[in-house]
């Protein structure tokens, strides 16, 4: 097994990032039995897509490997870096280029809803950039990658631009890359719209949990997120289309490592004003000790850069020999 992820280095690591994709990392990086191995990165490459601003990419790109580290991410176990300082998957995305077809990426809705009706105007980058993410997972020949759900329909584009690679050029060189959904909070969704998922990009800052929230911006996050005023049922399913009780019931249980159904019976009967404290209390005492490990490493951004310069040398070992073969498969001389 060889796990793969990555996350864009836009705004701030909040909820979603940690329910979805990172706490999953954290617990398959501790998991990883000899011989298997994980990389994660920052996606600073993908960021350009979308960011104008290089004095708060820089920033960013170091914060959120902070946060990474905070969260449990492990350079002894695991491999972190930043992806402009690996050039093999921009080299291998380009190659990947003359694979990947216009209409396959026509047919992503993130293109779709990032570009809205402004497609002329959107950059040539938002429209490539699954290549680009098909590079990322390829380049180390990953297995396994474990994403939030609405990282699918990207791995299954990376799955199809593999597969036409290996016929097209009669090789057996890229396994085909397996999403890993949480199955605990696939989507965790914004706490203003519970039809909306929880982005970065949302300018509503109550909209989500950051992981450097102080525990009353997280208190308050809570007490203000929108729910109904119906009390707690006692089966999951009966909560129905009540989408923001079953999203709060969700974060409450990825959190406790708990089924949501063992968390509806508890409040059966109860409403939001006793559950949201109680929320509050649980994502206070599991995202308390991460935030104060993210100051101390803030402390110290030099040490955090000097860790994705260690981890890009290791990648950058195992994504070159990748490289090399797909550059021969298709008869380039280098
Ligand atoms: P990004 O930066 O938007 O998100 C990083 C990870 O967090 C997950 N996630 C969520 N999970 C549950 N609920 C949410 N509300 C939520 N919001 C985000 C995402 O699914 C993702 O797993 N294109 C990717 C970054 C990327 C990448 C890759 C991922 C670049 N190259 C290669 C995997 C493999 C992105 O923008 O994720």
């Amino acid at each position: 097994m060889r796990i793969v992820s990555g996350i864009q280095t836009t705004g701030n690591l909040h909820l979603g990032n940690y329910l979805g994709a990172i706490k999953q990392w954290v617990a398959m990086q501790d998991a990883l039995a000899p011989g298997e191995d994980a990389f994660f990165f920052l996606a600073d490459l993908h960021a350009l897509t979308v960011t104008l601003d290089p004095k708060l990419l820089a920033d960013t790109t170091i914060e959120m490997a902070a946060t990474l580290l905070a969260a449990g991410i492990d350079q002894d176990r695991a491999v972190l870096f930043n992806q402009a300082r690996v050039p093999e998957h921009s080299e291998l995305c380009w190659i990947l280029g003359g694979t990947a077809r216009m209409g396959w990426l026509n047919r992503m809705t993130q293109w779709k809803d990032k570009a809205g009706k402004n497609r002329e105007g959107a950059s040539v980058g938002l429209f490539t950039y699954p290549v680009l993410q098909a590079a990322d997972v390829l380049v180390y020949r990953a297995t396994h990658v474990p994403v939030g759900e609405d990282q699918k329909q990207h791995l299954e584009l990376a799955r199809d631009i593999a597969t036409k690679f290996n016929t097209d050029f009669e090789v057996d060189l890229f396994p085909l890359p397996a999403p890993l959904v949480s199955q605990a909070a696939p989507r965790i969704m914004s706490l203003r719209d519970g039809t909306a998922k929880m982005s970065k990009s949302d300018p509503s800052d109550m909209s989500r949990i950051n992981l450097i929230d102080a525990d009353d911006a997280i208190a308050q996050k809570f007490r203000k997120a929108r729910t109904d005023a119906e009390p707690l049922p006692d089966s999951f399913d009966a909560l129905g289309e009540r989408v923001e009780a079953r999203n709060l019931v969700t974060v409450y249980a990825a959190l406790a490592d708990r089924s949501p159904q063992s968390v509806v019976e508890e409040f059966a009967g109860q409403g939001f004003g006793s559950f949201k404290p109680a929320l509050a209390d649980l994502a206070i005492a599991v995202l308390g000790p991460i935030r104060e490990r993210l100051v101390r490493l803030l402390d110290d951004r030099t040490m955090v850069g000097a860790e994705l310069a260690k981890g890009a040398a290791k990648a950058r070992a195992v994504a070159a020999p990748t490289l090399r073969a797909a550059q021969e498969a298709v008869g380039l001389q280098v």
